[in-house]
């Protein structure tokens, strides 16, 4: 049977968390794309590692964190860029083919969600910034767990919220590594593989690739 809910990762998926220091490129210098490419990795490691720990800190602290970090390791940046690229953060603009998509879907009768590791006030934001406003039926965060992805009980908000099994959702998410957590929690999964980067986990294999979310209604 086809999945009826389908539920999206936030950043890099629909929203190009890249897109905050691009839009300031020139501002920021040289290394303004190795800035972005380290902001982006340290705020991801964080979210692991205080997760194991049972360190809990919102997703938007970590952003600001990992910024520091990513200013720290490229000094030549200009750092004074610091607030607009949080306020720029906090608008970061959708990939060009989701509008179009997640309404091919709503007109399909599927009902659609966010799961994010976000914090709710930054997804509330982003998802208003990027004019995907009442397209959603829930906008999940793990922010109410105090725990990140991949743990099994942040893929479980899904479920809870919407009362069925896993099998009845369609995850897709840009990150392999969430892919691999939601593929263990029992959703079918699809990888939107933006960037072309190989393959990994491959215990936990998804039911499709895509380079972008075109072409989600015909699978
Ligand atoms: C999210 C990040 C991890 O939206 O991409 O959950």
């Amino acid at each position: 049977m086809a999945p009826a809910i389908f539920v999206f990762d936030a950043y890099g998926t629909l929203f190009d968390v890249h897109a905050a220091v691009r839009r300031h490129a020139e501002a920021v210098g040289p290394d303004a794309d190795r800035l972005s490419a380290h902001w982006r990795a340290k705020q991801l490691e964080y979210s692991w590692v205080r997760s194991m720990m049972g360190r809990y800190r919102d997703f938007w602290s970590l952003t600001e964190e990992a910024l520091d970090h990513a200013f720290l390791t490229f000094p030549q940046a200009d750092s004074s860029m610091k607030p607009a690229l949080l306020e720029a953060y906090r608008r970061l603009d959708c990939y060009p083919e989701v509008p179009k998509a997640l309404k091919r879907l709503k007109e399909e009768g599927k009902e659609l969600a966010i799961l994010s590791n976000g914090s709710p006030e930054m997804l509330a934001s982003a998802v208003t910034a990027a004019g995907l406003g009442g397209l959603f039926d829930a906008v999940l965060s793990v922010d109410e767990l105090r725990i990140y992805k991949t743990d099994e009980r942040a893929y479980e908000l899904v479920t809870t919220r919407f009362r069925v099994y896993p099998e009845a959702v369609s995850f897709q998410s840009s990150n392999r590594w969430d892919i691999a957590g939601a593929t263990a929690f029992g959703f079918r999964t699809v990888w939107i593989n933006r960037a072309g980067a190989a393959d990994e986990y491959h215990d936990l294999a998804p039911a499709a690739v895509l380079p972008s979310l075109e072409g989600l209604t015909r699978l």
